[in-house]
């Protein structure tokens, strides 16, 4: 790596600094040439059955990355070498706790504290991205360590291009991360299922019979990649303001080459085009969080004009599928908006999980103190009220562990009278991913399950081991050579 820059505290390359420096032993580096067909994907899910989620640094995927013959030097031209691949940055609750400072237990907390200290930014003279330029003939998107990571998958992704467009009636930017399918030197198909501001940005601009000028920004920060999945926020709010309150400071961007648009400055890799209005092509089938080859799309189409790097750009990808790279961030910014929205009416709500297990969207635990019936249902209609994805949520009293699937279990098991205590929200708005959604409408059942002990009257007595009586077993364990 080159030497470190002021830019580099909010960058990939400040990350993986900060991980070697303090967490050694969660950073693995496979110096051996691998083969860009699965190997890495496969890799990361062999350590997750292990029990471990390190960021992994693959040196050389298959020789690919050496971009050197084809760069303009705008300064230097990039080392001649393959380009290292970067993955899992995002898969480890410890390592997101550290970007924030705070303890692993306080993270959900400070994420969706920080994520509403909204702060200015500051656009920067030049990019570290501003060190190489390769552009026309020379542009040959096929020559990046793109992986294959599922034998499903029509072609290699790019899956951590944070994708910046402005929207064409205000002018407020937006970042967030589209899967984009290898299709040739300068083209790349993409999807925008999730139906948010790019989206919405993109039709817009169709309806003006206009293309959307996108740059595609590779190798960012985890709290570019936390910030980036934020989606409850006033209109007139920067994706980039809410990034800058979780490092608290502003964002340093730079201005890039198409239209007006600003992207961090210390990014690896700019790739500046154009989603086209009206050209629809086959996208897909790609391995996706649900667990599922999905083979639904928007299908549309990113043209690449020209792409800017540093001289030893690293090449970031998330691993895709259920890995937790894939699904943590989600699971963690999900409980924080749904937290933040109930907080606002009901202040007896103590904790919000969204397990992985449930693709992180899916399914939403509420827990609370409840002090009257009824603050269940509206518990369960203010957090599908905002979340489009979550169709499911279950609410149990402060006594159970959300975040021990068997306690909540237990308490749909003893506490449900289905007649009453479980409802359905039919026909309303659903993922396009989520494969029992109507294949047409993308409409779901949405559902709620008051699992709440009735308040005014008395219920069965929960059987429990005090804390003493805990702490004296295990003693009586320890002393008989036991251990736990
Ligand atoms: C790794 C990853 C890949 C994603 N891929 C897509 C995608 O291909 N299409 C999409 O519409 N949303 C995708 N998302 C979700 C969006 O990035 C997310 O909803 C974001 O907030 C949308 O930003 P926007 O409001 O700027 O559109 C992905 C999220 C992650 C974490």
């Amino acid at each position: 790596m080159s030497e470190t820059t002021d830019l580099d505290a909010q960058s990939l390359r400040g990350f993986l600094t900060m991980v070697e420096r303090r967490f050694p032993d969660e950073l693995l580096r496979i110096r051996e040439r691998v083969d860009p067909r699965f190997a890495s994907t496969a890799a990361v899910f062999e350590l997750e059955r292990a029990g471990r989620s390190p960021v992994m640094v693959f040196e050389d995927l298959g020789g690919l990355g050496d971009l050197s013959g084809q760069a303009q030097a705008a300064g230097a031209a990039p080392a001649a070498r393959p380009m290292p691949l970067v993955t899992n940055i995002a898969a480890n609750r410890a390592l997101l706790a550290a970007c924030l400072d705070v303890s692993e237990e306080a993270l959900p907390t400070a994420f969706r504290e920080r994520c509403r200290s909204y702060l200015p930014c500051t656009v920067v003279p030049r990019g570290a991205w501003e060190d190489a330029v390769i552009e026309g003939d020379d542009l040959d998107l096929t020559r990046l360590p793109i992986p294959l990571q599922f034998s499903v998958d029509a072609a290699p992704y790019i899956t951590a291009g944070q994708l910046t467009a402005r929207d064409p009636e205000t002018g407020v930017d937006t970042t967030g991360f589209h899967r984009l399918m290898l299709k040739g030197r300068n083209r790349l198909g993409v999807s925008l299922h999730s139906r948010r501001r790019m989206y919405e940005f993109h039709r817009r601009a169709a309806a003006r019979g206009q293309n959307l000028p996108v740059a595609i920004t590779l190798g960012v920060h985890p709290l570019h990649y936390m910030g980036s999945m934020v989606y409850a926020y006033p209109p007139d709010v920067r994706k980039f303001e809410i990034i800058g309150g979780l490092f608290g400071a502003p964002y340093q961007l730079a201005r890039c080459g198409v239209a007006d648009l600003e992207v961090p400055a210390g990014a690896e890799i700019i790739i500046e085009g154009e989603i086209l209005a009206d050209v629809h092509e086959p996208e897909g089938p790609f391995g996706e969080f649900t667990g599922y080859a999905s083979f639904r799309s928007t299908q549309n189409v990113f043209v690449a004009h020209r792409l800017r790097m540093r001289r030893d750009a690293l090449f970031h990808s998330v691993v895709s599928g259920m890995a937790k790279d894939h699904i943590l961030v989600s699971c963690i910014t999900r409980e924080g908006e749904i937290l933040n929205a109930l907080k606002r009416n009901l202040p007896n709500v103590t904790g919000v999980h969204v397990p992985h297990s449930t693709c992180g969207a899916f399914t939403a635990i509420i827990a609370m103190r409840k002090t009257a019936e009824g603050e269940p249902q509206m518990a369960v209609m203010a957090a599908l009220g905002t979340e489009l994805y979550t169709k499911h949520v279950i609410v149990v009293d402060d006594d159970v562990d959300i975040f021990d699937l068997n306690d909540v279990f237990w308490a749909i098991a003893t506490r449900v009278r289905a007649e009453q205590d479980i409802f359905f929200v039919p026909g309303a708005k659903g993922a396009i991913l989520d494969p029992s959604s109507d294949p047409q409408s993308f409409t779901v059942t949405k559902m709620g399950i008051d699992a709440t002990r009735p308040t005014g009257r008395d219920f069965a007595e929960r059987l429990v081991i005090d804390e003493d009586e805990r702490a004296r077993a295990r003693a009586l364990l320890e002393r008989a050579g036991i251990p736990l």
